[in-house]
């Protein structure tokens, strides 16, 4: 495919994708790859890490397994990753729990996750200077936690206004180098995340009805977003959250 000229590629872009293992976070890598990048693939389930690998187009990719919560397993990714042009931070866990009822036990693992991890892998990387001039990275927060408070996401919602926040933040910190700091907030989509949790089926019927679009999103839905943002499209865009949620938060 010739990319000359389309605002959208991502040739000669080298991307981190966390959370490649599934879901958003697969569909992104894939998408990215068809693009033109040369992608970088973290999980923890290396079989599914693998299966990544094999959907991805081109050549040039690498995997490399690690627990973003745990500092060796971060540390040895900084060791491996190499030079960027782009990140995506979509690794993530969800946690249903009225707030009122969320101890540090139910509030712990979600930030260590949501939040603690990816701030700290940005300071691994910045300081070990990973990240290139001129890169984009893209944070996968929710609408969670920006306009759609629902009762039982508080713990979630929480996490994800504060990768939200340090976006902004990220935005303003690294604009000397022209590194731009972005984030998609989806609705619910359909990837292992939603599926055999506390909500059922027919709930979730139920909940789709109040989407204008009537469905979940797919993970293309989120890639085509993320892939916006990384890309020379952009690149006047620096510290935004664009909503991708069938109109659900209007
Ligand atoms: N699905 C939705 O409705 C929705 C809506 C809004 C935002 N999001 C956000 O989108 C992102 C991706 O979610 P998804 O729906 O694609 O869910 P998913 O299929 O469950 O994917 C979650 C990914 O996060 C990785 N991960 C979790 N904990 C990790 C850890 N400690 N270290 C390294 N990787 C870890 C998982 O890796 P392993 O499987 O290898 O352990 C997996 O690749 C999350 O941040 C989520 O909050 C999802």
């Amino acid at each position: 495919m010739d990319f000359m000229n389309n605002p959208f590629s991502l040739t000669r872009k080298r991307i981190l994708v966390t959370g490649a293992s599934s879901g958003i976070g697969r569909t992104t890598a894939i998408e990215c790859s068809r693009l033109g990048a040369t992608m970088v693939l973290t999980g923890r389930d290396e079989t599914r890490l693998q299966e990544t690998m094999g959907a991805l187009m081109g050549d040039g990719h690498s995997a490399i397994a690690a627990d973003l919560t745990d500092s060796q397993s971060l540390a040895q990714l900084i060791e491996r990753v190499g030079n960027l042009d782009g990140l995506v931070v979509c690794a993530g866990q969800g946690g249903v729990v009225p707030l009122k009822l969320a101890s540090r036990q139910r509030l712990d693992p979600v930030f260590e996750i949501n939040y603690f991890a990816p701030v700290e892998l940005m300071r691994l990387l910045l300081k070990k200077k990973c990240i290139n001039d001129g890169a984009s990275i893209v944070f996968v927060a929710s609408i969670g936690g920006i306009d759609s408070i629902t009762i039982g996401n508080g713990v979630y919602g929480a996490s994800k206004a504060a990768i939200n926040s340090a976006m902004k933040f990220y935005a303003i910190e690294l604009a000397p180098k022209k590194i731009r700091s972005n984030s998609v907030c989806p609705g619910m989509v359909n990837t292992g995340m939603i599926k055999g949790g506390a909500v059922s089926e027919e709930q979730h019927k139920t909940d789709m009805e109040k989407y204008p679009l009537k469905r979940y999103g797919e993970p293309e839905d989120v890639a085509y977003g993320i892939i916006y943002l990384l890309s020379d499209a952009s690149s006047w865009v620096t510290g935004h959250s664009l909503v991708i949620d069938g109109g659900v938060t209007i």
